[in-house]
């Protein structure tokens, strides 16, 4: 006899990207940061005494929330800090959306979105996004038809890099009749001259929520630290109502404090990541791959059609997954429609991406 909720009896969970242990591993899989976190961070977590541990945190974590506040120029009521974007995601869920509700999804997207819908048990609006990956001019008036009591959207998009402009955010939002989530997960690594900013959006909109994350930008993917930037109409019941009553601990309020202070010396290694990202695409594309235009830390990379070694591209596609990750190179292979004859590249080091190459190139018989 089986305890479970009908509805998570039948769901299959979320599968996270491989984390291996074994040293020496290229780990371009799950789109960290090549980067470690700036001085700033490990003078922090180097001050910090195991006393601090006896007494609970902030519970609204309410130092971390003035930084970012002064950051976005909102006020700390605009701010909530949570265990990971994840929780985030899960606390929109669980505040805006009933059981039974529709949520909608730009699809392909995270495939963590999906999943929450499920536990919360909710119907999923799958909204195909184009062939270039961005929305459909009509996408506003798709989520409404749809009847879903709230949208996620990734910007840039994962898994292509896709930067969809804030005006574009501010025009759905506006028609979109239900909370829009606004997953900035990959924000940091967009160029500073595309001007983007799509957080000032929610002191226009009381039904938009920006998802911002420590892990990808800052290098705290362990740390396990974000926060949402919304109306007060849609931060308070988080805050004050759904919220668990510590969420996130002391240890992670301390350094993702000490993160964004520092945020100018974070951009030193957003700047070393796109010019990387600048250069594997153009090597991956003279390969004969063809890569979206990414704003991201990493490139979606279709492989050469002209390889007559492969039955198709999806065989070839997931052919040099399995020699990357039999050659110690990790990256991303989804095994999902438009997406099999494709390779999500996170972007290394300049050495990791040099070995990634060369084995591509090796794989391709142009060595
Ligand atoms: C699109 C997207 N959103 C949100 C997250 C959540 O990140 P975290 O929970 O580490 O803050 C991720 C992590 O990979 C992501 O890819």
């Amino acid at each position: 006899m089986s305890y479970e909720r009908p509805n998570i009896q039948r769901m299959t969970g979320y599968a996270s990207g491989e984390q291996p242990n074994q040293p020496g591993i290229i780990k371009l899989n799950t789109n960290e940061n090549p980067y470690p976190a700036t001085p700033a961070v490990a003078a922090a977590l180097a001050e910090l005494r195991v006393e601090v541990l006896r007494r609970y945190p902030q519970p609204l974590a309410n130092d971390f929330r003035r930084v970012a506040a002064q950051y976005h120029d909102v006020t700390i009521d605009n701010i909530i800090a949570t265990n990971g974007g994840d929780e985030l995601l899960r606390l929109v869920i669980t505040t805006f959306v009933d059981v039974g509700d529709t949520i909608a999804i730009a699809e392909p997207s995270y495939s963590l979105y999906p999943v929450l819908a499920e536990i919360q048990g909710c119907e999923v609006a799958r909204i195909a996004l184009q062939d270039d990956w961005t929305m459909a001019e009509d996408f506003a008036a798709q989520l409404n038809a749809s009847g879903a009591k709230l949208a996620f959207i990734v910007n840039p998009h994962a898994p292509s890099g896709v930067l969809t402009p804030a005006a574009r955010l501010a025009a759905i939002a506006e028609e979109f009749d239900g909370v829009l989530v606004i997953d900035e997960a990959y924000v940091d690594f967009i160029d500073p001259e595309q001007h983007y900013d799509a957080a000032a959006l929610t002191k226009r909109f009381d039904n938009v929520v920006i998802l911002r994350t420590m892990s990808k930008g800052y290098s705290l993917a362990g740390l396990r630290f974000a926060y949402g930037i919304a109306a007060t109409s849609l931060t308070e019941p988080m805050l004050y109502k759904t919220r668990d009553s510590y969420n996130t601990d002391v240890i992670s309020q301390v350094l993702a404090t000490a993160a964004l202070s520092d945020h100018a010396t974070a951009a030193q290694g957003w700047e070393k990541v796109r010019s990387e990202r600048v250069r594997v695409k153009t090597a991956l594309t003279a390969l004969g791959f063809s890569c979206a235009d990414s704003q991201s830390n990493f490139l979606l990379a279709q492989v050469p059609s002209a390889d007559m070694r492969y039955e198709s591209s999806e065989l070839m596609a997931r052919e040099f997954y399995q020699r990357l990750k039999d050659d110690g190179i990790l990256i991303r292979y989804f095994d999902q429609p438009r997406l099999r004859d494709k390779l999500r590249i996170t972007i290394g080091t300049f050495d990791e991406n040099q070995k990634l190459l060369q084995h591509l190139e090796t794989y391709l018989g142009k060595t």
